[in-house]
C-alpha cells in the first residue's frame, strides 16, 4: 500500500512529484522494481501521423497497466490491429484493451458508433472467446449513432466528387458529425425511447430524401423502415448504456488508471489537420478529454504513436511520398494496406515536420515507434527535417489550405541496418544505426521516445 502512494508535488519549491520520487528510491533502500506495482499514469495515445501509425498495438500494450480504456473520437473509419500469440484481431469500435479479460472498456460521447458494425463486433469477440458482458464494456448515452442515411450520404457525395475525393472510408463518419453539429443527430440514449426515436429519424430524412431523390438522383429512405430496423437491435445496445464520465470518475477516485485510445492521426484533425483531406472528428489529444465526458487536468501523459516512416491513404497532400521502389519495398514489406477499407496505404519517408507540429499541437510526453523493423535493408535512410516554402525554411508545416502540397521536404540521410530486429527487445541489443535514427527522431521533434516496436506482436516491444 505504502509504495502504491502517489508521491506529491512540493508546490512551494516547485519540485515535481517525479523528482520527489527519484530522490525517495535513491535514499530509501527500496528499489525501483517495487515501484511496478504502482499505477500507469493517466495516458492518452493518439497518432501523431495521418493514421495506422500502430495504435492498436500500443494500446493494447499499455493496457496491461491500465484498468480503463476509453474511445474518444472516430468511429469505424478506424481499424486497429492487435496481434497477440500470432492471432490478429481487427477493431474498428471497441477499444483496444478488449482482449485483456478484467479491464473497463468504454466508447465516450465524442465517438459515432455504428450500432450495426458495433454488434459484429460484438459477435466476433464473443465467438473468439472474450467476455462481452455489460460490467466491463460501456457506451455513453451521448454517442451518437450512424445510420444508414449516413453511409448512404458520405458514399453518394462521393462518388459525385469526380476529380476531388476526399477517399473516405464510406462509413458515415462526416455525415453523423454533420448531424451532431446541426443538432439533429440520433443518440445512443434515443434507443431507449422509441417514439423519440422514431420522431427524430423522421425529422432528419425529411431532408435527407430531398438530398436523396433531387440532388444524388437515388432512392429516399422510408423513416419508419430505418426505426423499425434500429428498433429491432436495441435491446442488444441499451444494457451498454453507461456514464462514462461518472465511471472515469469513480475509476480515479479509487486510483484506477485511464488509457485514451485515439483514432486518426493529428494531420487528418478537422481543425489541425491537412483541410479538407481530414475525417470530421478532432484527433488532437485535447479531444480525449471533451470526447469522454472529464476535465483536462484528468490527463497526465500523451504519447504519440509515430511510424518510423510515413503512411497516408485517401487524397491529400503528402510532401515526403515515394512513388518509386523504395515506396513499393515500404508498403510490401510494412503490409502497408488498410485495415478497413483493405486500400494501398501511400508510403514515404519519415517527416520529422509532420510529428514535430504532432508534438505541439497535443503536448505530447513521449513517442511510440512503431515498424522500425521494416525499413530493414534499405541502405539509405532519409528524414524530412524542414521544408523548404516560397523560399523560406520552415521548422513547422505552412497553414494556408492546401499549403503541404507546395512544400518541397528537406531531407537528412542516416545509414540503413541490415539485422533482423524482431527479437531485440533492450535498446543496448539494437543494432548502431537503428540506435542512431531513434535519437535523432528524439532530436528532430524534442520529444523523448520511450517504446519501440519492433514488429506487430504484443511482446514486441521495447519499454524504455
Ligand atoms: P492503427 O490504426 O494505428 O491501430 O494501425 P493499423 O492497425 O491500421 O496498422 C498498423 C499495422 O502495423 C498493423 O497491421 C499492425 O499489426 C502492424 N504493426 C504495428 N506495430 C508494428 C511493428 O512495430 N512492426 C511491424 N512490422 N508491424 C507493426
Ligand atoms: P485509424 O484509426 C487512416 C482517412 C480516410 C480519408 C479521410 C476521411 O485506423 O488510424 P472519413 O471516412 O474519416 O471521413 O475519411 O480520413 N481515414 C483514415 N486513414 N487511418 C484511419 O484510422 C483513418 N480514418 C479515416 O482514408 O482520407
Ligand atoms: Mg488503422
Amino acid at each position: 500500500k505504502f509504495l502504491r502512494f502517489r508521491f506529491p508535488a512540493c508546490a512551494p519549491c516547485r519540485v515535481r512529484a517525479g523528482e520527489i520520487r527519484r530522490l525517495f528510491y535513491r535514499f530509501s533502500g527500496f528499489s525501483r522494481e517495487s515501484e511496478k506495482g504502482e499505477n500507469m499514469a493517466n495516458t492518452v495515445i493518439i497518432g501523431s501521423q495521418w493514421g495506422d501509425e500502430g495504435k492498436g498495438k500500443i494500446v493494447d500494450m499499455l493496457a496491461t497497466d491500465s484498468d480503463v480504456i476509453v474511445r474518444f473520437q472516430g468511429g469505424n473509419n478506424a481499424g486497429h490491429t492487435i496481434e497477440v500469440n500470432g492471432e490478429r484481431t481487427i477493431l474498428h469500435t471497441i477499444p483496444s484493451g478488449i482482449l485483456h479479460e478484467e479491464k473497463l472498456c468504454l466508447i465516450g460521447n465524442g465517438v459515432v458508433l455504428d450500432p450495426y458494425v458495433f454488434l459484429k463486433e460484438v459477435d466476433s469477440l464473443k465467438t473468439k472467446g472474450v467476455n462481452m458482458s455489460a460490467t466491463r464494456l460501456g457506451i455513453s448515452p451521448k454517442t451518437h449513432l450512424i445510420l444508414p442515411y449516413h453511409c448512404a450520404i458520405d458514399l453518394a457525395r462521393e462518388s459525385l466528387k469526380a476529380g476531388k475525393k476526399i477517399g473516405t472510408t464510406g462509413r458515415g463518419i462526416g455525415p453523423c458529425y454533420e448531424d451532431k453539429a446541426a443538432r439533429i443527430g440520433i443518440r445512443a440514449n434515443d434507443l431507449t425511447d422509441p417514439d423519440l426515436l422514431r420522431t427524430k429519424i423522421r425529422a432528419a430524412l425529411t431532408e435527407k430524401n430531398i438530398l436523396f431523390t433531387e440532388l444524388y438522383k437515388t432512392e429516399p429512405m422510408d423513416p419508419d423502415k430505418v426505426t423499425d430496423e434500429l428498433l429491432s437491435i436495441a435491446d442488444r445496445i441499451t444494457p451498454y448504456l453507461r456514464d462514462v464520465s461518472e465511471a472515469l470518475l469513480d475509476a480515479s477516485k479509487s486510483g484506477k488508471s485511464v488509457l485514451w485510445e485515439g483514432a486518426q492521426g493529428v494531420h487528418l484533425d478537422i481543425d489541425h489537420g491537412t483541410y479538407p483531406f481530414v475525417t470530421s472528428s478532432n484527433t488532437v489529444a485535447g479531444a480525449a478529454a471533451i470526447g469522454s465526458g472529464v476535465g483536462p487536468n484528468f490527463i497526465q501523459r500523451i504519447v504519440g504513436v509515430m511510424k518510423a516512416y510515413t503512411t497516408r491513404v485517401g487524397a491529400g497532400p503528402f510532401p515526403t511520398e515515394l512513388e518509386d521502389e523504395t515506396g513499393k519495398f515500404l508498403q510490401d514489406n510494412g503490409h502497408e494496406f488498410g485495415a478497413t477499407t483493405g486500400r494501398p496505404r501511400r508510403c514515404g519517408w519519415l517527416d520529422a515536420v509532420v510529428v514535430r507540429e504532432s508534438a505541439l499541437l497535443c503536448g505530447l510526453t513521449d513517442i511510440a515507434m512503431t515498424k522500425i523493423d521494416v525499413l530493414r535493408g534499405i541502405p539509405k535512410l532519409k528524414i524530412c527535417v524542414d521544408y523548404k516554402y516560397k523560399g523560406r525554411r520552415m521548422e513547422y508545416p505552412p497553414q494556408g489550405e492546401n499549403a503541404l502540397a507546395d512544400v518541397t521536404p528537406i531531407y537528412e540521410e542516416l545509414p540503413g541496418f541490415d539485422e533482423d530486429i524482431s527479437d531485440c527487445r533492450t535498446f543496448s541489443a539494437l543494432p548502431g544505426n537503428v540506435q542512431k535514427y531513434i535519437k535523432r527522431v528524439e532530436q528532430l521533434t524534442g520529444v523523448k521516445v520511450s517504446i519501440i516496436s519492433v514488429g506487430p506482436g504484443r511482446n514486441q516491444t521495447i519499454v524504455l
